[in-house]
């Protein structure tokens, strides 16, 4: 069975968010079980050129021209990376646009040509399998079925709010031919929608946790697109996210320069004390450390945490707690987080996005908040649980599939979930964990040891996507 990944984002060559460390982990995870796994990406400028080797080209036709780009090959950690050397990728300094909040006006043309390029390199390679990740490669599984490709095609949902909205007149420049899967919105006002049409076209869907699964068929959490995945039920599956085992290590890590385990926890202690020594605030050691890494955006509850007067924010800070903050995003979050760090003395918000600092802040944090209003699955949270963080989370998506509830499962117990997401559950599920952590040293002690002994490694998740697949290859065309 050979399969290629296709995705517009992975580690270790680019990464803007948690797609990037799946596609990295996912396919490592396959080939050390044996799978013929190849990785498909765009080669920015940004990426390392050491080591990739020419290995051929791909050319096609569309309306706005016809393109010839080189393919390139390197061997990582035993997978192989093919990246698409086209201009619309390799002058450009970013993934999506030249922030998050400014995304490129040809997309649409440069995620066409991308998934073209894959498609043409997996016919050519005599692929089985073409695995398609979120809005970017959404018009993947479409191509296949229009050239009525051999492979199957397996579409993944990370984030359906990202859906991949373009004008209708985009798709005419491809040069194709068009069918309503590609297409959303009332008529007349239709409009190119990608992540409609991975969904409606592909073998199977799935998507990264599976209560996520669930979730997406409400119009709480569908995005418009609630119907089409209920009439794709049947070839819709949860797989739940593992994470990278060997990258978050406490015992190994390179970024920490004390480590630690659940068995010799003492270089966490002097993690929590270096972080914030070198974050200006004081240690003391019986007063945790509360730790955010997240993008400053509406889904990861920053309205909730710092919208109106006197903020849930303030009412957190205000408690015999340290809290240390590493993230980017929205400028009016960004602002109001640095005023806060001019009132409040047990305060720090680092605007910057560094994996360093992010593990460094994982080993030193006694608990980690994550209130998202939504979360197809997270990854921030495990690695909390891993460094011996106890996540305190909403109660939705991956959260709820990856956290075991401390004050319902006083055994099982990993952290803390809530279920509303308004600021006062929030916030008296903030003051129920610095509680626990005051008043019952010992239970605290052992969720923490229990979060960082949780099995989170890719091989469950990798044997669930090969079964997957497999459960494809012999299927007819719809
Ligand atoms: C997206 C989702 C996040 C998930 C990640 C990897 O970033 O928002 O919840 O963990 O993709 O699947």
């Amino acid at each position: 069975m050979e399969i290629l990944l296709v995705s517009p984002e992975t580690v270790p060559f680019s990464k803007s968010g948690g797609l990037a460390d799946v596609v990295g982990a996912l396919s490592k995870a396959l080939e050390e079980m044996n799978i013929g796994v190849e990785v498909f990406m765009p080669f920015y400028p940004f990426i390392d050129k050491k080591g990739f080797k020419e290995i051929g080209t791909v050319s096609a036709n569309t309306l706005s021209g016809s393109f010839d780009a080189k393919l390139y090959r390197v061997i990582k950690d035993k997978v192989s990376y093919v990246a698409l050397d086209h201009p619309l990728f390799s002058m450009r300094d970013g993934i999506y646009g030249a922030s998050s909040f400014q995304p490129y006006p040809d997309n649409a043309k440069r995620f066409y040509i991308f998934s073209l390029s894959a498609l043409l390199y997996a016919e050519e390679s005599g692929k089985d399998i073409v695995h398609a990740n979120d809005w970017a490669t959404g018009i993947l599984p479409y191509l296949m079925n229009v050239r009525k490709s051999k492979a199957k095609s397996v579409y993944t949902i990370h984030n359906l709010a990202y859906q991949g909205n373009f004008s209708k007149y985009d798709a005419l420049s491809f040069g194709i031919p068009l069918d309503d899967t590609l297409f959303e919105g009332k008529v007349g006002k239709e409009r190119l929608n990608l992540m409609k049409a991975g969904i409606l076209n592909a073998d199977l869907v799935t998507t990264v946790s599976k209560t996520y699964a669930k979730e997406i068929l409400t119009s709480e959490f569908g995005y418009g697109l609630e119907k089409y995945l209920g009439e794709c039920s049947g070839r819709l599956i949860g797989i739940t996210n593992g994470i990278d085992t060997n990258e978050w290590d406490p015992g190994k890590d390179k970024n920490l320069k004390h480590k630690f385990s659940s068995t010799s926890l003492e270089g966490k202690e002097k993690m929590k004390k270096l972080v914030l020594e070198e974050n200006g605030l004081e240690y003391k050691k019986d007063r945790p450390l509360f730790a955010m890494i997240s993008r400053l955006a509406d889904q990861k509850g920053f309205s909730e945490l710092l919208d109106g007067d006197d903020t849930l924010m303030e009412k957190i800070l205000q408690e015999d707690i340290s809290f240390i903050l590493i993230g980017t995003g929205e400028k009016r979050f960004e602002n109001k987080l640095k005023e806060l760090e001019g009132r409040f003395s047990n305060f720090k918000a680092n605007i910057i996005f560094d994996q360093k600092e992010s593990h460094k802040l994982e080993a030193a944090a006694d608990f980690f908040l994550m209130p998202s209003r939504y979360e197809p699955c997270g990854l921030n949270q495990m690695y909390s649980e891993r460094y011996g963080a106890l996540p305190i989370a909403h109660k939705t998506g991956g959260l709820e599939d990856t956290i075991v509830d401390v004050g319902e499962n006083k055994d099982s117990g990993t952290g803390f979930l809530f279920e509303k997401m308004t600021s006062e559950e929030i916030l008296s599920t903030v003051r129920k964990a610095i509680k626990f952590y005051n008043e019952d040293k010992d239970g605290y002690l052992a969720a923490r040891k229990r979060g960082m002994n949780a099995d989170f490694t890719w091989k469950k998740s990798a044997e669930s996507y090969i079964e997957a697949y497999k459960s494809i290859l012999g299927r007819k065309k719809k």
